[in-house]
C-alpha cells in the first residue's frame, strides 16, 4: 500500500530535531505573519517539514518542484490538504514544470526560497521581493553572474551545508540512488567520481567503505592532490573511462562525459548524474554513438548499445540522489532548512539593510546551527578558558 503523505512527513519531522526546536519558537514569536514565501524545492516529506515550520512562523507558502522528477505525490497531496499551494508532480513535462515556476514568481512573493536559482532568475526584481536563498553551488555561479533586484544569501556556502549536505547528504544519497536503480554490488567494482567537491569527496568515501576501488576526476590541482593524498587514484576522464564499471559525474560543469569518454567504456559501464542539472553527461552525443535508441532495461535504467558494448544510464543523467532515492536523510535535511528557516527570518528582519548581490549567511547564524544540532544529539562542548580568550586575541 502506498503510504500517506503526511505518515512521510511525521517520519521525517521526527529525525529533524532543530526544525522541530525554530518551529517552537517561530510559532510562539510569528515572525513571519504576513509574509508570503516562494519555494522551488524538491517536494520531499522534509520540504513538507520546512513548509510547515514556515507557515507556524505566521507565512504563507507557494511551493514548486525543483526537478520535474523528484516529487513525491503523496507529500504534494498531504500539503495540499493542509492549504499549502503546491503546483508539483512527479514526472511532470517541462512545460508545466516551468509553468509551475513562473506561477509561484508571479504570485506576489516577499521571500524565494531555491534550489537551482530558477526562481530568483525571474522573480529577483518582482514588486515585493525582500529577498532570497540559494542552496546550490550551480544556481550560485548563475546568480553571480546577474545584476540582481535584492539580496540573496548564499546557502549552499555556509559551513553547516557544506558539512552536512554535500559531503553526508549526497555522499551517501547518490550511492543509494546507483544501487537503487540497478542493485549493483559495489565491492569490487571501479567507481570513477568526476568531480572531488564536497559532494565528490562524500561519495568516493562512502563508495571506498563498500569495498569498491575509487578513481577521482578532478580539474583543480589542489584538489586533485587532496584525492591522490587520501589514497584514491587521479587520472583523466579519457584514462578512467576504460578503467571504469560506474560512473558518477558531480562538477557543476556540462559535457564532463561525452563522445571520446563514450568511445573507450567498458561493456556494461553504469553512469549516473549527481550534479543539480542534467547537462554533465552529454546524452546527444550518447545517442549519436549509440547504434539505435535506448532501451529501458529496469524502471530507471537505459541502455544503449554502442556495437555490442552497452551502457547503461540512470535517470536520464538527472541527478540520481533525488530521481532515483529520496534524497538527503531527514537528518540531513534538518540543518539544511534549519539553516534556511532561519535566513528567512534574517531577510524579514534586516534584508532591507542588505541591499543587492549575493550575500553570506551571517556566521552567527551558521554557528546557532551548529549548536542547536550538538545540542539535539545531545553532545556537549568545552567553550574556552579566560586565560585562553586573553591568549588567542594576543596573537589575532
Ligand atoms: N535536496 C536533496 N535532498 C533533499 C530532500 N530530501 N528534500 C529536499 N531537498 C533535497
Amino acid at each position: 500500500m502506498p503510504a500517506d503523505g503526511t505518515a512521510r512527513i511525521e517520519w521525517a519531522e521526527r529525525r529533524m530535531p532543530v526544525l522541530r526546536s525554530i518551529r517552537e519558537r517561530v510559532a510562539a514569536e510569528q515572525p513571519l505573519g504576513g509574509v508570503r514565501v516562494g519555494a522551488c524545492l524538491h517536494v520531499t516529506a522534509e520540504t513538507g517539514a520546512l513548509v510547515r515550520t514556515l507557515r507556524a512562523g505566521g507565512a504563507e507558502v507557494a511551493l514548486c518542484a525543483a526537478n520535474p522528477l523528484s516529487t513525491q505525490d503523496d507529500v504534494a497531496r498531504s500539503l495540499r490538504a493542509e492549504g499549502i499551494e503546491v503546483l508539483a508532480e512527479r514526472g511532470q513535462d517541462v512545460a508545466a514544470y516551468r509553468r509551475g515556476i513562473q506561477t509561484v514568481a508571479a504570485s506576489g512573493v516577499n521571500v524565494l526560497v531555491d534550489d537551482g536559482a530558477d526562481l530568483i532568475a525571474i522573480a529577483h526584481d518582482a514588486d515585493g521581493v525582500i529577498g532570497g536563498l540559494e542552496e546550490t553551488t550551480t544556481g550560485l555561479l548563475h546568480l553571480r553572474r546577474m545584476q540582481l533586484g535584492c539580496p540573496i544569501l548564499a546557502v549552499n556556502d555556509a559551513q553547516t551545508e557544506r558539512a552536512f549536505n554535500d559531503r553526508h547528504g549526497t555522499g551517501q544519497s547518490a550511492l543509494d540512488g546507483i544501487l537503487r536503480a540497478t542493485n549493483l554490488l559495489l565491492a569490487g567494482q571501479t567507481l570513477v567520481v568526476l568531480g572531488f567537491g564536497w559532494t565528490g569527496k562524500g561519495i568516493a568515501d562512502r563508495a571506498r567503505g563498500a569495498g569498491a576501488a575509487v578513481v577521482v576526476c578532478e580539474v583543480d590541482p589542489m584538489r586533485a592532490l587532496e584525492a591522490r593524498m587520501e589514497g584514491f587514484e587521479v587520472m583523466t576522464a579519457l584514462e578512467a573511462a576504460a578503467r571504469g564499471d560506474v560512473f558518477v559525474t558531480v562538477t557543476g560543469a556540462p559535457g564532463v562525459l561525452r563522445r571520446e569518454h563514450f568511445e573507450r567504456m567498458k561493456d556494461g559501464a553504469v553512469l549516473a548524474n549527481a550534479g543539480h542539472f542534467d547537462v554533465e553527461i552529454d546524452l546527444e552525443a550518447l545517442r549519436g554513438v549509440a547504434d539505435a535508441p535506448p532501451r529501458d532495461v529496469l524502471p530507471l535504467v537505459e541502455e544503449y548499445d554502442l556495437g555490442g558494448r552497452r551502457l547503461n544510464l540512470i535517470a536520464r543523467g538527472r541527478v540520481v540522489n533525488l530521481a532515483a532515492a529520496e534524497g538527503h536523510p531527514a537528518a540531513v535535511m534538518d540543518v539544511s532548512f534549519a539553516l534556511q528557516a532561519l535566513c528567512v527570518e534574517e531577510l524579514v528582519r534586516s534584508g532591507a539593510a542588505l541591499g543587492p548581490g549575493v550575500h553570506p549567511v551571517p556566521v552567527a547564524i551558521d554557528n546557532e546551527v551548529a549548536r542547536l544540532k550538538l545540542a539535539a544529539l545531545g553532545v556537549e562542548i568545552d567553550t574556552l578558558t579566560d586565560e585562553q580568550v586573553t591568549y588567542r586575541r594576543a596573537f589575532a
